[in-house]
């Protein structure tokens, strides 16, 4: 057989059918020499979503859909799950009197809390109120349900590393055996459960971040999951930013305010329930009009872990 491979074309005629090829002619580099833009600067307006999701309300209870939410996939052509390449955000909407089953996975969750009160989630056995601007964790395999006993519709915005676990493949999932945990015990205070009341406190007792990000900025959790990291920012009315780009993908969720976000040159306006995807190495930007609380949930702490967490000023770009 040797003999006959006595010319490049010979040669790689030879890896046909043994799953192999030359790494000097690979049909697509391997290695590149700064992040690809695979997904792309989006936001998804709550205005928009709400009254679909209030349809939704109407026509697919919660035997039809265990979980009412509304995915947000980045608009990238051929992306059919991710917001960005390892979060997936959704919106959902629990109804008075309705109750989601218990199941457990291993993705994290958490949840930003929009509207409505009256909505509780049991995570492993603490049964927690959720209130507008709380931020829940449903770490990975913790059992979780969730139950609206009020008079609100309840909105929020669920973050999972879904996408993540899809690129590394450790899913699993199952629902409870009984639907529902038996005898959860009620808490008051949990270290799933960050507080808006205990977020504007400790906001007002931040200094500035050195990074220009934002007028103020506290982390939720040191970090909160283990691959996601935390962050709410306060914008000041005016306030605006220096221009940064990360190798952490980011979604931000707009608990309050309206301003704007450029990413990428690209102008993202926002308002409060707003989404705001941000993928890796993006420059991007700040400008708030009114006062504005921002949630930021990245894969920094994942990023950081590995040794890939890159962050840098980049006034030129901006
Ligand atoms: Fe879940």
């Amino acid at each position: 057989m040797s003999a006959s491979l006595d010319s490049l074309d010979a040669l790689y005629r030879a890896f046909d059918g043994l799953s192999m090829e030359g790494g000097w002619h690979r049909r697509s580099p391997a290695l590149w020499p700064e992040p690809r833009k695979n997904f792309l600067p989006h936001r998804w307006r709550f205005a928009d979503v709400k009254p679909i999701l209030d349809a939704a309300g109407r026509l697919v209870d919660t035997k039809m859909a265990e979980r009412r939410n509304l995915t947000m996939t980045n608009p990238v052509e051929g992306n059919i799950y991710p917001t960005v390449r390892t979060l997936v955000a959704a919106y959902q909407l629990i109804l008075p009197g309705e109750t989601a089953g218990c199941h457990r996975h291993t993705p994290n969750a958490l949840r930003i809390i929009l509207e409505g009160h009256g909505t509780y989630t049991v995570v492993d056995g603490t049964r927690v109120e959720m209130r507008p601007g709380d931020v829940l964790l449903t770490p990975s395999w913790c059992w979780h349900s969730h139950e609206n006993v009020g008079k609100d519709d309840c909105y929020w915005v669920d973050i999972l590393d879904v996408p993540l676990v899809h690129l590394l493949e450790p899913m699993f999932f199952e629902r409870h055996p009984q639907e529902l945990e038996p005898d959860p015990v009620n808490a008051a205070e949990s270290p799933i459960a960050f507080r808006w009341e205990d977020s504007l406190a400790r906001l007002a007792r931040a200094a500035a971040p050195a990074h220009g990000m934002a007028s103020r900025e506290i982390e939720l959790g040191a970090p909160a999951m283990v691959t996601t990291g935390l962050h709410v920012q306060r914008l000041d009315a005016g306030f605006a930013s220096r221009t940064a780009r990360t190798t952490a993908n980011a979604v931000f969720t707009v608990v309050q305010g309206r301003g704007r976000t450029i990413v990428d040159g690209e102008v993202l306006d926002w308002a409060q329930g707003d989404v705001i995807a941000v993928p890796a190495w993006r420059p991007y930007r700040h400008e708030a009009v009114d006062e504005s609380h921002l949630v930021r949930a990245s894969d920094e702490p994942l990023m950081r872990a590995l040794g890939l967490l890159r962050t840098e000023d980049v006034q030129a770009a901006g």
